[in-house]
């Protein structure tokens, strides 16, 4: 997959990406990426990318002339072209792996109030918000769909890492996690794990997903496909909140 980012600040998002899994993923040729900036597409004697907003009020507008000559230079055909703001479509693990089936993704990091309209009428694919609260800039939420993308593309994590994307994938919250020693300032590894009987594991697993999620994200419960083990699980963890000694 090509990657291209187009950024007032290209040194915030070519610094991130130098680590880690997508540095990994760049050296094993999973992906490729682009940093642009569209300061260098601007014509004018102070090369400017931004001006006041027709109507006035407060904060400055993304030029639609050199965002769309940077967007038009580094799109090729059939691109998916993000554009990063809070009034997008909320991020997600689905939209995160229908990104990862195009073949390049062309990001806008947004700026002040934003970008020209038409810019974003013309050029403009998906528009992605990472959640509801407000940050100065797209560089931080491009980093963020950048990151869960690259890490589904082929070859770039190995099968345990694809298995938990896989539980994501089923709708339900990840179990607790544990490694030695098994007893920590009095805290004991659950004995299921420490015994080590595969199927035992997997069932503990399973319930521990259940309960976090029924817990924390009922909202993901409610939409996930359970197994008719996983109704023998969740009555277990009712009958368990009734007589937790169990
Ligand atoms: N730009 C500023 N805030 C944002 C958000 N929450 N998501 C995506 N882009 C943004």
């Amino acid at each position: 997959m090509r990657v291209d980012i187009v950024t007032i600040f290209p040194e915030m998002i070519a610094r991130a990406l130098d680590f880690s899994i997508m540095a990994r993923a760049r050296e094993a040729g999973a992906v490729e990426f682009g940093v642009h900036n569209p300061r260098d597409r601007a014509t004018d004697r102070h090369r400017m990318v931004d001006d006041a907003p027709y109507g006035g009020g407060a904060g400055m507008v993304l030029k639609p002339e050199p965002m769309t000559a940077c967007i038009e230079a580094v799109a090729g055909p059939g691109a998916a072209v993000v554009l990063m703001t809070p009034q997008g479509e909320p991020f997600d693990q689905p939209m995160a792996r229908l990104l990862a089936q195009s073949a390049q993704m062309v990001i806008i990091c947004g700026h002040y109030e934003g970008l020209d309209e038409r810019v974003r009428h013309s050029l403009v694919t998906h528009e992605i918000s990472i959640g509801d609260y407000v940050l100065t800039g797209g560089e931080l939420p491009a980093l963020v769909v950048i990151d869960a993308v690259v890490r589904l593309l082929p070859g770039v994590l190995g099968n345990e890492a694809s298995a938990a994307e896989d539980s994501f994938a089923r709708g339900l919250l990840e179990h607790p996690h544990y490694t030695r020693p098994p007893e920590f300032r009095g805290m004991r590894v659950p004995a299921t794990l420490v015994e080590g009987d595969h199927a035992q594991v997997r069932r503990w697993r399973r319930k521990m997903s259940l309960r976090r999620t029924l817990r924390r994200r009922p909202d993901l419960l409610a939409r996930a496909e359970l197994t008719d083990e996983d109704r023998e699980l969740l009555a277990e963890i009712a009958a368990d909140e009734v007589n937790p000694a169990r």
